[in-house]
C-alpha cells in the first residue's frame, strides 16, 4: 500500500528511522520488496532523476505499482530524490508520489527558500509533501559535485528561518554525511551536535539524513578481489550511529550506494567464478537474494524492522 511520507514519519519520529532506498530497475525492487517482508518493515522508495531516465520514468512506476499488487502487505512511499523545480513539478502533475525533494541548497540562502517555497505550494495543493535542503553534503549527486571545501554543515539557526519561511515538510541537512564510497577521512561520526541543535531548534520537523551508506569494508574487499578497483580506505557512516541518529530526530535516512555495492559484487564474484556463463538470470537471481537480505539487515540497524503493523495500524 502506497502512503504518504507525512504517515511514516509521524510513527518514526524520534522513535526509528525510515529506510529510503534508490531503486532503478526491476531486480533492486524485487529484492527491495522482498527484504522488507523478510523485516517487516515500512519504507520509502526513492527514485532519482537519472533512475527516472535510465529507461523511461513509466517503467519505473509499472514496477512499483506491480510490486505493490505482488506484495499487498507492504507499506510505502514514494519520493523524488534530489529534484530541481521542474522535476518537482512533473512528479507532483503525476499523482504518483508521495513526497518530492526539492534540492537547492546549491542556490543563495534567499534563493533557497524561494525556489523551495514554489515547490511547497504546488506540491501541498495536491497533498504531497516536501523536502527540502539546507547546507551542502560532499560528494556526487546527480550532475553536481561538491568538493570537500565547498560542503558545509548545516547552521541550526538558518535552519529556523528556513522552515518557517519555505514551509517544508521535512530537513534535509548536511550533519557529517556526504554522498558515495568516499565519506570519511580519519574519524568516522556522524555530527551528533548539529543534529541536536537542528531538532531543539525546530522541534517536531523530520531530519532527512543524505549520505547514509556505511560501505562495509568486507564488500569493498570482495569486490576488489573480484577484479574491482575501489580505494580501499572508502568508509561510511557506522551502521550504530543511525539509531543514536533517529532518537534525536533524523527520520528518513537516504541509502544507495551500499545497494551498488551488494550489485557489483555479486556480478563480479559470479563472473569470476563462472567465466563462461553469458545467462544474466542466474547472477541476477544471486542479487535479488542478496539485495533482500542487505535490506532486512538495513532495516534491523535503522530500528524499522518489525514496525509495519505498528504503521497499519495507524492508517
Ligand atoms: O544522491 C544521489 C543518489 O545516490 C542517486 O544517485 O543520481 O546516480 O541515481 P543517481
Ligand atoms: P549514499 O551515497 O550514502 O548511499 O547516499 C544516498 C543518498 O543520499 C540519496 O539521496
Ligand atoms: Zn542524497
Amino acid at each position: 500500500m502506497i502512503v504518504t511520507t507525512a504517515q511514516l514519519y509521524q510513527v518514526a519520529y524520534r522513535k526509528f528511522a525510515v529506510g529510503a532506498y534508490n531503486i532503478n530497475n526491476l531486480e533492486q525492487s524485487m529484492g527491495l520488496f522482498r527484504g522488507c517482508i523478510q523485516s517487516q518493515a515500512p519504507f520509502i522508495i526513492q527514485l532519482s532523476k537519472g533512475a527516472r531516465n535510465y529507461t523511461d520514468k513509466r517503467m519505473l512506476e509499472a514496477i512499483i505499482r506491480t510490486a505493490e499488487t505482488i506484495f499487498p502487505e507492504a507499506i510505502f512511499a514514494v519520493h523524488l530524490d534530489h529534484g530541481n523545480e521542474a522535476t518537482c513539478y512533473d512528479c507532483v502533475d503525476s499523482g504518483f508520489y508521495s513526497s518530492v525533494m526539492i534540492d537547492a541548497s546549491h542556490e543563495s540562502f534567499e534563493e533557497n527558500i524561494a525556489i523551495t517555497r514554489r515547490v511547497v505550494d504546488r506540491a501541498h495543493a495536491k497533498g504531497i509533501s516536501v523536502e527540502a535542503e539546507l547546507g551542502m553534503l560532499g560528494g556526487v549527486e546527480e550532475d553536481i559535485k561538491v568538493d570537500e571545501g565547498h560542503a558545509c554543515l548545516t547552521n541550526p539557526d538558518e535552519a529556523v528561518e528556513f522552515v518557517q519561511r519555505s514551509g517544508c515538510d521535512s530537513l534535509a541537512a548536511a550533519i557529517g554525511t556526504s554522498h558515495g564510497a568516499y565519506k570519511f577521512k580519519g574519524q568516522q561520526s556522524l555530527r551528533f551536535d548539529v543534529i541536536e541543535a537542528i531538532s531543539e531548534k525546530v522541534p517536531g520537523m523530520p531530519i532527512v539524513m543524505h549520505g547514509s551508506s556505511s560501505v562495509p569494508i568486507e564488500e569493498v574487499q570482495r569486490i576488489n578481489a573480484a577484479g574491482g578497483k575501489l580505494d580501499p580506505s572508502a568508509r561510511g557512516v557506522a551502521e550504530n550511529e543511525y539509531i543514536p541518529a533517529a532518537k534525536l530526530g533524523v527520520t528518513k535516512v537516504n541509502i544507495d550506494t551500499d545497494g551498488r555495492l551488494v550489485w557489483t559484487r555479486v556480478h563480479r564474484e559470479f563472473f569470476r567464478d563462472k567465466p563462461a556463463e553469458f545467462d544474466f538470470r542466474p547472477p541476477g537471481k544471486n542479487f535479488m537474494q542478496a539485495y533482500a537480505d542487505f535490506i532486512a539487515h538495513k532495516n534491523e540497524k535503522l530500528g524499522s524492522a518489525g514496525q509495519l503493523e505498528t504503521v497499519r495500524a495507524t492508517l
